[in-house]
């Protein structure tokens, strides 16, 4: 089976490139390298011995589509690629709904042409907003998301089950991501953001390295076990697996299927503090600052669906995640 990867040198896409190769599927990575880098392809074939083919361009780009459609019989698309900074997208809207929205539809068009009927889309945890009590489930309504980077989520998996109603040959399937952390046990993938990063997971990292003097904890007066904000973090090692069994699943279902993947338990920040420094043997300093706007006190998931239907459950707990890897 071969399946192109848009955004495929991103975070999440090298990791399941690399998972994907190592099981056997052909694997195309297209990435503009707005948030990437080239030498990621390496790296992909470094962690499984396999070096997958790369095309540098755009996703809305409806001439590079074609051209890759056309130079290969791609069975299925996972589409990665789009922006995710929060923060940003409530600065820069526009640029969000255009490149977001935009590669969707254009890798559906690209897909109609060509007769592939098989999607995977990277939804978000952030479509449960603020509204549904945890753990969040895919019964839940969905839509109140706190800004233009959610929404760009919510709208696109409104677009696809529209997509799949008038159309009884797609199989999409929307994985609705929790907190992904970690990276490959050999190295090389490991998330690098640009400047300070945003997150915590690669926050404390930069602490444990030095570049960062302590982490600003946001709050410690949430209705949590010990105040401070609750999430489920997950394995981007477990996401990637997660991938491979929604292809299994598209390859013999019509229609469009929502499916959550995180591991079902929350973690606090103090916690995640402790697991790392368990796990690496640092100490991470800290300070409790005040809570950052627009964040909710707890987000985890209920997994059943994806334990029942996908035959899939995360695997890495939060101090696997921590580990140093190999380089
Ligand atoms: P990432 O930024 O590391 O990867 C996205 C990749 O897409 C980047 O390599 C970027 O260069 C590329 N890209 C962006 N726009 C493009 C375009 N128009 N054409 C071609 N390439 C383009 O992010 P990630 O963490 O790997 O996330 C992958 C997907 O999962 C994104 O859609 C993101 O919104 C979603 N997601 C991520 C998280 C998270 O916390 N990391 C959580 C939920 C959902
Ligand atoms: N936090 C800190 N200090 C930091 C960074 C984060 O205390 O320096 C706290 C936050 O307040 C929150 C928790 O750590 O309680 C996790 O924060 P992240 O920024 O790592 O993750 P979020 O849950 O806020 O958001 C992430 C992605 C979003 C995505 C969402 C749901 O960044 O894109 O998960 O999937 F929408």
């Amino acid at each position: 089976m071969k399946v192109l990867l848009t955004g495929g040198t991103g975070y999440i896409g090298s990791h399941t490139a690399a998972e994907l190769l190592s099981k056997g599927y052909e694997v195309v990575l297209l990435d503009n390298l707005s948030n990437s880098e080239e030498k990621t392809v390496m790296n992909i074939a470094k962690v499984c011995g396999k070096l997958p083919k790369f095309v540098k361009g755009d996703a809305c780009d409806a001439e590079v589509l074609e051209k890759i459609f056309t130079d290969h019989k791609i069975d299925a698309v996972v589409h990665f690629a789009g922006y995710k900074a929060v923060g940003e997208s409530v600065e820069k809207p526009l640029m969000y709904y255009r490149n977001n929205i935009d590669s969707m539809l254009s890798v559906l068009e690209a897909m109609k042409r060509h007769g592939c009927n098989t999607l995977i889309f990277s939804s978000s945890a952030t479509v449960y907003g603020e509204d549904n009590p945890v753990p969040f489930v895919e019964t839940q309504r969905a839509g109140g998301c706190t800004n233009p980077y959610g929404r760009t989520k919510y709208f696109i998996e409104e677009i696809l089950k529209d997509a799949a109603k008038a159309d009884g040959n797609l199989s999409i399937v929307i994985l609705r991501y929790f907190n992904p952390i970690g990276s490959h046990r050999v190295g090389y993938l490991e998330e690098q953001p640009k400047g300070v990063p945003n997150n915590l997971f690669p926050y404390i990292c930069q602490v444990a390295e030095g570049k960062l003097p302590k982490l600003n904890v946001f709050g410690n007066d949430y209705p949590t076990p010990d105040g401070t904000g609750v999430r489920d973090y997950i394995h981007v090692m477990d996401l990637a697996s997660g991938h491979e069994a929604a292809l299994r699943y598209a390859a013999e279902h019509k229609g469009a299927e929502v499916f959550n993947l995180g591991t079902g338990k929350g973690t606090s920040v103090l916690e995640m503090v402790a697991a790392f420094e368990k796990a690496r043997g640092v100490k991470i300093p800290y300070e409790i600052a005040p809570r950052r706007p627009g964040d909710i006190a707890e987000c985890y998931a209920d997994c059943s669906k994806a334990k029942e239907i996908l035959g899939w459950e995360a695997q890495y707990t939060v101090e696997d995640a921590c580990k140093k890897p190999l380089h």
